[in-house]
């Protein structure tokens, strides 16, 4: 995987799939932006390990929800590094409730970084992937996007959302050699999945033809193939990573 001079922006990479990507990407040698919105130390812990596995990279502050924010993130970066090849938009959250007990602020909250936040960045970095003529934008979706999930009303709209963005970016961008993908994780140990309770891990696992959770490297390796230019012929598509969850 040679990712030698490439520059990359990975969003909220301070922990769990997005700081497995940062890593796998630096591992192929790109310089690695590590966007983050509130963990400052989280991030700095990300960079430090990445130099410490002897790649470069740099913790930039910017919440992903915030569309003048994202604008100044890109053009910061291009400022100081001049391009950016690869972009990540791994940023997330949730705010589960069941359908009619879900509120409006925690509906918003999901659709305004999961969704949003995927729209913000791509609109500002397309215009200098279009210049560049190359680039890779990778959107994290989910399986959930897919098929549906009680009690997610709010993050499965934002990741189908994610899909259907990813397609749009992919046909528009095209033509001067931007590839545009999706990964849809099923379910991945991090600090997202803690928070379930060992009845519901269970069952989940029931669910899962490979038989357990899966690991952010797993999701970070499909992420670094997909930036590869040995994926230079495939976009607008939706890896599923999720042990056959979803098939
Ligand atoms: P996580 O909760 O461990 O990490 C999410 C990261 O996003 C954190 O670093 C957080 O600070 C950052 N973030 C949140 N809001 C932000 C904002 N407004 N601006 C900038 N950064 C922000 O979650 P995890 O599990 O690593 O998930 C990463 C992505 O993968 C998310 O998009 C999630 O929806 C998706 N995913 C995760 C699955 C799982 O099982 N863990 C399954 C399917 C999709």
């Amino acid at each position: 995987m040679n990712l030698e001079g490439k520059i990359a922006l990975v969003t909220g990479a301070s922990r769990g799939i997005g700081r497995a990507i940062a890593m796998e990407l630096s591992a192929g040698g790109a310089f690695v932006i590590v966007n983050y919105n509130g963990s400052e130390s989280a991030a700095a812990e990300t960079v430090r390990a990445i130099e410490t596995a002897g790649g470069q990279a740099e913790a930039w502050q910017c919440n992903v929800a915030d569309y003048g924010a994202c604008e100044q993130m890109i053009n910061g970066v291009l400022e100081k590094y001049k391009h950016i090849d690869i972009l990540v938009n791994n940023a997330g959250i949730t705010r589960d409730n069941l359908l009619m007990k879900m509120s409006e602020a925690e509906f918003d909250a999901v659709i305004d970084t999961n969704l949003k936040g995927t729209f913000h960045t791509m609109r500002f970095v397309s215009r200098q992937m279009l210049k560049q003529r190359s680039g890779r934008i990778i959107n994290l979706a989910s399986v959930v996007g897919i098929v549906g999930n009680a009690g997610q009303t709010n993050y499965a709209a934002s990741k189908a959302g994610v899909i259907g963005m990813t397609k749009t970016a992919a046909k528009e961008l095209a033509a001067r050699g931007i590839t545009v993908n999706a990964i849809a994780p099923g379910f991945i140990e991090t600090d997202m999945t803690d928070k379930l309770s060992e009845k519901i891990r269970e069952q989940m696992n029931a669910q899962i033809p490979l038989g357990r959770f899966g690991k952010p490297e797993y999701v970070a390796k499909a992420a670094a193939f997909l930036a590869s230019d040995d994926a230079s012929y495939i976009t607008g598509q939706v890896l599923n990573v999720d042990g056959g969850m979803v098939m």
